[in-house]
């Protein structure tokens, strides 16, 4: 049974052979009957569009069913249920789960109580592996994964889209820009992990600093949930900005992602740019997916 929990579980020969089967996927020439007759819980405890929509929408696209829990209010887990208990009766009656969970770790315990497959669909500030496939299929999609210049702005701190890219892109040839306010830098284990695999990390609080050198400039939102109080959100919110300036200077080849949703973080008038690939990441979200879940349930 595979659990897919964290990019640490991966080598890079799993993540190239699931962006490869990817690209399958998009290319439209595969069995629309894949998964026909299974059934996928999604188990969203947290808000979500793309990732719980691109997932329904993958398994519809292979032949299967999906039934869901939209929040924590409308499940037995509002009655006191454990989520132990939760993913283990969920596991009666489907063949795979997707899980987001405020907490960092949950989906590592369901996967101990589940006896189905679980997905992580983000943990807290932990860990979003589905993301990170995507994130990797879209760079792919402009230039090879080895010897470019990455920047990751914005809550490293506390992004989990931040987290599993950094670890994904570790096992690649990349140099890594990590450019956070004050405050929301990445987790010095994390940078520790990331350095003991041989990646390069500098650090950078001003991204107009950089963006000259980078290649791919991975773009996320201040995770106001997972604040302790407002007050130190307002500190930091709106302290970054791209905006058509910013861009002045900047490679041609140079591509912004971002995981969405956005808040301010990205001035629309971006969006008509050759560099702007967001909307375009969202969307393969739905054959990264189908890859996942053919490889997790086919
Ligand atoms: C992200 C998440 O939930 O971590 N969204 C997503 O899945 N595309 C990013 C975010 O909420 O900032």
């Amino acid at each position: 049974m595979r659990h897919i929990i964290s990019i640490r579980d991966f080598e890079r020969r799993d993540l190239d052979h699931l962006l490869h089967r990817a690209g399958e996927f998009a290319g439209g020439g595969f069995d629309r009957d894949l998964l026909a007759g299974k059934i996928l819980s999604l188990l969203f405890f947290e808000p979500s569009t793309r990732t719980r929509m691109s997932f329904a929408s993958a398994m519809a696209r292979l032949g299967g069913t999906c039934i869901s829990v939209d929040s924590m209010e409308a499940s037995s887990i509002a009655k006191g249920e454990t989520l132990a208990d939760t993913v283990r009766v969920v596991s009666g009656y489907t063949d795979a789960i997707v899980l987001r969970h405020p907490k960092e770790g949950a989906a590592r315990l369901a996967s101990e109580f589940a006896t189905v497959p679980v997905i992580n669909a983000g943990d807290g500030a932990g860990q979003h592996p589905s993301q990170t496939l995507l994130d990797l299929y879209t760079i792919k999609q402009s230039m090879d994964l080895d010897g470019i210049e990455v920047g990751i702005l914005g809550d490293l701190r506390y992004g989990r889209t931040a987290h599993s890219l950094a670890y994904a892109l570790s096992l690649y040839d990349v140099n890594l820009h990590a450019i956070a306010p004050k405050g929301l830098e990445f987790p010095e284990g994390l940078v520790h992990e990331l350095k003991g695999r041989g990646m390069e990390v500098r650090n950078h609080h001003d991204v107009r600093k950089v963006i000259r050198d980078l290649d791919v400039l991975y773009i996320t939102r201040i995770q106001k949930e997972r604040f302790p109080d407002l007050g130190s959100y307002y500190d930091v919110a709106s302290s970054y900005r791209i905006t058509p300036e910013t861009l002045q200077g900047v490679k041609d080849r140079l591509i912004l992602l971002h995981p969405l949703p956005r808040v301010d973080e990205i001035d629309p008038a971006v969006d008509s740019t050759p560099h702007a690939r967001y909307f375009e990441q969202s969307r393969n979200g739905v054959p990264v997916r189908m890859a996942l879940l053919s490889e997790v349930m086919g």
